[in-house]
């Protein structure tokens, strides 16, 4: 007889370790989307102007906090966006007050908004050394930037021409590779067992480079890091069930209003926040791994980043497929949500 099959799952409440909620009409859109379910996340900054300085960040943070819906529990947890100007002091001071949990590197140039962030990756040195020592973790938007480079290899390219000296040079610094998209990248996270871990979005377990590119484009399903070959998803999907405390969530969902995803130079970023649950228990399900969710979405994270783990539960319930809106309304224009291309079987009771 087959095993009845799971149709309830309670585990603690999720924290997605990498979010875009963006500013304004767009922040008061989308913040209670991912505020519904998740406890905490790391908010990114960048924003125009980006958040460099603690001073920006807590400012911020209040933006955010006054955007909650009411009733709702949810902690952002603020990211500073890394220049060649960046003063070491001045983020020592924001990780000790609490204002900022960990600093953001993106190549100048790598994604939307980027154009501020780093070109010559001595001139850091400082602020890393200064991090390693107070044990404050870099989030690295790990691909290069230079023309030359094969969008698709950007990702494996940046771990040899960046990440591995940085790590040389500074072994003690804890690192976060966010959205990972490649083989290359879950094994060079698997083979170091010091000071490293990856997050893994929602997407990136579900789309490779055809649902972008095959039978027309597709800009909805474009983001940067842009999906890989099917090999690479696999490897992915491997990587977030097997329950290897290096990987967790970060959802990487970033909301763009439709005008500017479906242009001539359409934007890149997937907002997932609405429906990534669902998402993730089909994931693991159709993988056989449901017991592995909890510490992909609620532990593994928690404990990389040295933080209590969520005492509150979500029950998630397997049931008739759950239709999501297509599209969610932002006061900047309509925000298109994630579309899986299959049936969502579980829902997160509220
Ligand atoms: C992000 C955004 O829109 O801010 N876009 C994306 O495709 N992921 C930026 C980023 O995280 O690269
Ligand atoms: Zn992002």
């Amino acid at each position: 007889m087959k095993p009845k099959a799971t149709s309830r799952l309670t585990i603690r409440r999720p924290d997605d370790w990498h979010l875009h909620l963006r500013d304004g009409a767009m922040l008061a859109a989308v913040l209670r989307e991912s505020a519904r379910h998740f406890a905490r996340a790391i908010i990114m900054p960048n924003l125009v102007p980006p958040v460099v300085t603690a001073e920006q960040a807590r400012l911020y943070r209040n933006r955010i906090l006054a955007a909650l819906p009411s009733g709702a529990n949810f902690t952002p947890l603020m990211t500073l966006y890394l220049t060649e100007e960046t003063d070491p002091e001045d983020v020592a001071l924001a990780h000790a007050d609490g204002i900022a949990t960990a600093v953001k590197l993106y190549p100048a140039g790598a994604t939307t908004n980027s154009g501020s962030g780093v070109r010559d990756f001595d001139r850091i040195r400082p602020v890393l050394d200064r991090m390693a020592e107070i044990g404050m973790p870099l989030l690295v938007h790990g691909e290069v930037t230079d023309s030359e480079i094969d969008i698709f290899d950007r990702e494996a390219v940046f771990i040899d021409r960046v990440l591995k000296p940085i790590r040389k040079k500074n072994p003690d610094l804890r690192i976060v590779m966010e959205h990972v998209t490649t083989e290359d990248a879950v094994d060079y996270v698997r083979d170091t067992h010091r000071n490293l871990a990856a997050t893994i979005t929602t997407h990136h377990l579900i789309i490779n480079r055809n649902h972008i590119l095959a039978g027309g484009v597709r800009p909805h399903f474009y983001c940067l890091p842009v999906a890989k070959r099917e090999r690479h998803r696999i490897v992915l999907v491997q990587a977030a069930v097997s329950g290897d405390p290096r990987f967790f969530l970060g959802t990487d969902s970033a909301p763009h209003a439709d005008h500017a995803k479906l242009a001539p130079c359409g934007c890149a970023g997937i907002f997932t926040a609405t429906n990534t649950l669902s998402c993730l228990a089909e994931i693991f399900e159709a993988a056989g791994r449901l017991d592995k969710l909890e510490a992909f979405v609620s532990i593994n994270g928690a404990n990389f980043y040295r933080m209590p783990l969520n005492d509150d539960r979500i029950t998630l319930v397997r049931g008739e497929p759950v239709i999501y809106p297509a599209t969610i309304e932002s006061g900047e224009g309509t925000v298109t949500v994630f579309d899986p291309g299959f049936p969502l079987h579980w829902r997160a009771e509220t």
